[in-house]
């Protein structure tokens, strides 16, 4: 397997093959990590990572794997570099790819992530945009297989804004790995035609099944994995939050959802979450729509079945395994 140079703008772009090598080089980088075993080999290399939008995992398993691996890091936040108001993406990209031999963009269009990794000349990863999430597909992936031992087979369950990066991304990963997907939203959430029928395609080939439906019964039946995320995304104004909350409340994941699901099944979220009124825009909402949970209730998410945070741990993981296949020769 030879994922040198490659770029990581969509999991469309991997075969099922290159995603499992992926997980597999996250696992024994996990292992080593453990251990205490160095893995330094990207020592002298440097990574720009390039914010337009906030984050904690992305951007602290960026620079921690990084690290991890010997190289150094550079920041760029949403203020502060000249890219997009006095330098076009096309040009920034070029400045970046005879500094740096890396590029992590996470910000709005996948068209610009598209654009760095034309022009860089190096690396580029994405590090989420409005249409895909795919490094934390892989962290998913990987939380996956640790807890259920396997993924052919294994039912996911989506709950919520499913036209979205984790939606699409999830339903990607999904039909990649042979599973069998259910996105569960209402019509107006879905995913758009031409990305179904290309995932239609893909679990056609893979044996997996991708499926849309409004029945919450049909889709939590039998699930293994339910999934949920936020249901206003970063980059949406503020005035969505009445409509999304009457359209999504009924596809909350709580208790009385979970109980339909199979008796093992676990409960996966990208993070950040809105489950209780400790966050500004949690005690906001519940000002004004008196809800002290919204896409995950309390009970859930501190529960059992929850393992969030071991999926939080595993986006370290598989971005160094990304980082290292495509850097290391
Ligand atoms: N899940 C995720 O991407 O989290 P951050 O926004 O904190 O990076
Ligand atoms: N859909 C969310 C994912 C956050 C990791 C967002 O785009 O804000």
């Amino acid at each position: 397997m030879n994922l040198y140079k490659r770029n990581l703008l969509t999991l469309l772009d991997f075969t099922p093959e290159e995603i499992d090598y992926l997980l597999n080089l996250a696992a024994e980088l996990k292992d080593a990590k453990k251990k205490g075993i160095k893995t330094n080999v990207l020592e002298g290399k440097n990574i720009v990572l390039l914010f337009e939008k906030d984050s904690t995992r992305t951007r602290c398993a960026f620079e921690v794997a990084a690290y991890d691996l010997g190289m150094h890091a550079t920041y760029l936040g949403p203020t502060g570099s000249q890219m997009g108001k006095k330098e076009s993406i096309k040009d920034t990209a070029r400045v970046l790819g005879r500094m740096f031999d890396g590029i992590e963009y996470r910000g709005f269009k996948q068209e610009t992530v598209e654009c760095l990794a034309k022009y860089s000349g190096v690396p580029t990863w994405n590090g989420l945009t409005e249409t895909y999430h795919p490094t934390q597909i892989l962290a998913d992936l990987l939380t996956i297989k640790e807890h259920k031992g396997r993924l052919k087979g294994i039912k996911m369950a989506y709950f919520g804004d499913a036209r979205y990066n984790m939606g699409n991304s999830l339903m990607i990963g999904a039909a990649k790995m042979g599973m069998n997907f259910v996105a569960c939203a209402p019509k107006a959430l879905w995913p758009t035609e031409e990305l179904f029928n290309k995932c239609e395609d893909v679990a056609n080939s893979t044996g997996a099944s991708v499926h849309l439906t409004e029945d919450i019964d049909e889709a939590i039946k039998d699930a293994d994995v339910v999934v949920t995320d936020v249901w206003v995304s970063m980059g949406e104004a503020d005035s969505v939050w009445e409509e999304r909350i009457k359209m999504l409340l009924p596809y909350q994941v709580n208790s009385g959802l979970m109980a339909k699901a199979k008796n093992d099944a676990i409960f996966l979220h990208c993070l950040p979450s809105f489950h209780n009124l400790e966050t500004k825009i949690g005690m906001e909402v519940y000002e004004k729509f008196g809800l002290d949970g919204l896409e995950v209730t309390e009970d859930v998410f501190e529960g059992n079945q929850s393992k969030v945070f071991d999926e939080a741990e595993n986006r370290l993981h598989t971005i160094k395994a990304v980082i290292y296949a495509t850097m290391v020769r």
